[in-house]
């Protein structure tokens, strides 16, 4: 570069200085993400719950816990595209306010089965169960790994009240009644119980205020 021009700042200056190269790109990058992401901290459409959907019982609260340490977020999504073949098979497609209760998200990135944010009343309890404790029997092709365990494993005792406090502090809006009876909900219940109970709950609360956001109402 012999004729560098003499600018004391020159674009031609920042692209040939590696340090200032990276420090004005962060610059550039974390002003842009600011804009994008702080005003959804405020706005209704993400921070409020849209109509019918409620704060997960104590059972599915459980449930959902068991699915987080399965790992079943490592093969299914939860999250509908804005897509129109994504919208024919599962479903209307996810919308913010759907989640303002799931902390953390559990949207993925990995389908090798399918996306489960609408799977609730697909189908029966016991075509749960008999999925669960061996998929094989149900869908001949699947590779989804069996887990017999879940029906063995008990949730009585589990620190359900803890929880659901931990979650009040967050803003989910539990009552000291439903945060006193929670236990009572977990008595003579198995992990596979808790695991259908989420599993059945999935998108249910929720379809019909996303379905009105879709079509514009
Ligand atoms: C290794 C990847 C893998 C993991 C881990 C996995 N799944 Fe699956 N899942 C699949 C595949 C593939 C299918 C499609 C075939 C079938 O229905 O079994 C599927 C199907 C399903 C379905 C039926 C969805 C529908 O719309 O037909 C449900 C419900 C489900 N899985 C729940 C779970 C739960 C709950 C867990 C964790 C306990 C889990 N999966 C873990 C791969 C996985």
């Amino acid at each position: 570069m012999a004729n560098k021009p003499k600018k004391l700042f020159s674009h031609q200056t920042l692209e040939t200085n590696v340090g200032l190269l990276i420090f004005f790109s962060i610059l550039v990058i974390s002003i842009a993400g600011l804009v994008q992401i702080v005003p959804l901290f405020f706005q209704h459409s993400t921070t409020q719950a849209v109509e019918g959907v409620r704060p997960y019982e104590a059972l599915q609260l459980v449930g959902r816990d068991v699915y987080i340490r399965e790992g079943c977020v490592g093969c299914h999504s939860q999250q509908i595209r804005m897509l129109q073949s994504e919208v024919q098979r599962y479903g209307p497609y996810s919308v913010a306010g759907e989640f303002v209760y799931d902390r953390p998200f559990l949207w993925g990135s990995k389908r090798t089965g399918p996306d489960l944010a609408r799977v609730g009343e697909r189908y029966s309890d016991d075509w749960h169960r008999v999925h669960l404790r061996n998929p094989r029997d149900v869908v001949p092709e699947s590779n989804m790994p069996a887990y017999p365990w879940l029906q063995h494993n008990s949730v009585e005792g589990t620190d359900i009240r803890e929880r659901m406090l931990t979650l009040r502090k967050l803003g989910v809006p539990y009552s000291d009644e439903e945060i006193e009876q929670a236990p009572e909900q977990l008595v003579g219940k198995t992990e596979e119980d808790a695991i259908v109970a989420y599993l059945q709950g999935l998108g249910v609360a929720g379809r019909d205020a996303a379905a009105k956001i879709m079509n514009g109402e």
